[in-house]
């Protein structure tokens, strides 16, 4: 075996950690508001069909996905579940909503037309959300098409319209005054869908920090993503949201170690200079299973329950990590990357932050780029 089997390394998905989260949002939220888990993009990196099984008997109300293949995977796995679509689709793939029984979060007028044209030469109905593009400027119907749409719903006989929804840009930072501006908008425009004789039976905008953070925003249905997974921070902070559990954790082990003299110069471009004897552990590792270049020379990693900081450039599929502090480490060594050792964490929060990124796109690829298992308790 070469220092590199990717066999040593291994993301664990924590399945009590997930079901931990969703307790823990389910309380968050009044009794008769429902949670629809987002689980789109491999559920975070975390696996969409394991997530959706362990959640498909936990009373939510659906799952929100964002790509037709993770439909197949769901439907075809025989996932029952409401999937709601939540990007918006082309024309050729209105076929395979009705094929996978969606339920479709509508972003523009052209997408109704193809629906209901499809829905009938089918002989069948769908269900739609109309989504309002309350401030965040990227899918979503403009409150007259809204207005429109709610009026001349009874022409597309073959949609049922079941929903509104909005999608906040900025709810991580509490106070950003576009979190009050997009609520108040879809106030205002749920207000006069229902002027216009259309009463919406589900109404959704909050994200994770909404519902952290923004009560009001609640309605009768919320989306959590990033809190589902226990990475969720409050404005840019390094401290994850109180209570939730990182689900993921990301480990390896020592394939090599050596004792450097002062003045030793590690990895590429040299931009780590040992100021006194070192002992230098290698882990194989690198930017190519999504331990990002950035983290050089700042990131952290655990080895015996305590932090060693990396040296030096990360690799594609090197880090040389600082073990001077623990003489008595060994090649084969546990190394956490991300997650709990002894008493010790290193969050995704804390090393997106290193990264100069969210916790969102390092959980996306490290969950993508490794070997990864589902830890049942
Ligand atoms: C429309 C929509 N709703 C909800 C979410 C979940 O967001 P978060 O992970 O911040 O909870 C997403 C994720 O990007 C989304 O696109």
């Amino acid at each position: 075996m070469s220092f590199f089997e990717s066999e040593k390394s291994v993301i664990q998905v924590s399945g009590s950690a997930l079901t931990h989260n969703l307790n823990l949002i389910k309380g968050k939220v009044d009794l008769d508001c429902q949670v629809m888990p987002v689980i789109k993009s491999d559920a975070y990196g975390h696996g969409i069909l394991e997530t959706a099984l362990l959640f498909e008997n936990m009373s939510t109300w659906g799952f929100g996905i964002y790509e037709m293949e993770e439909a197949a995977i769901l439907r075809r796995s025989g996932i029952e579940a409401t999937l709601f679509m939540l990007s918006g689709l082309l024309g050729e793939e209105a076929e395979k909503v009705l094929e996978f029984d969606l339920t479709l979060g509508v972003v523009s007028l052209d997408e109704l037309e193809e629906l209901e044209s499809r829905a009938q030469t089918h002989g069948k109905r769908v269900k739609v959300h109309l989504k309002v593009d309350t401030g965040m400027s990227r899918f979503g119907m403009k409150p007259d098409e809204i207005y429109w749409t709610a009026k001349e719903r009874a022409r597309f006989s073959h949609l049922e319209f079941e929903g509104i929804y909005s999608h906040f840009a900025c709810a991580d930072e509490q106070d950003h005054a576009a979190n009050e501006r997009q609520l108040r908008l879809f106030k205002d425009v749920i207000h006069q869908v229902k002027l216009s004789g259309w009463h919406p039976r589900f109404i959704h905008m909050a994200n994770s920090a909404a519902i952290m953070f923004n009560k009001e925003s609640h309605f009768n249905l919320v989306r959590p993503g990033i809190a589902i997974y226990g990475a969720l921070s409050r404005n840019g902070e390094a401290r994850q949201y109180p209570g939730l559990r990182q689900a993921m954790s990301f480990s390896s082990q020592i394939v090599h170690i050596k004792d450097l003299p002062k003045g030793a110069c590690i990895s590429y471009g040299h931009t780590f200079r040992a100021k006194g004897p070192i002992r230098a552990a290698l882990v194989p590792v690198g930017y190519d299973n999504g331990y990002m270049r950035k983290l050089s020379n700042s990131a952290e990693v655990l080895v015996k329950g305590r932090r060693c900081p990396v040296l030096g450039n990360v690799c594609m599929k090197t880090i040389v990590v600082d073990v001077t502090k623990i003489p008595d480490c060994r090649v084969g060594d546990e190394v956490v990357l991300m997650g709990e050792q002894g008493q010790e964490m290193v969050s995704a929060v804390e090393l997106a932050q290193k990264a100069s990124t969210i916790s969102y796109e390092l959980l996306c690829l490290l969950g993508k780029l490794n070997r990864r298992i589902l830890l049942k308790g």
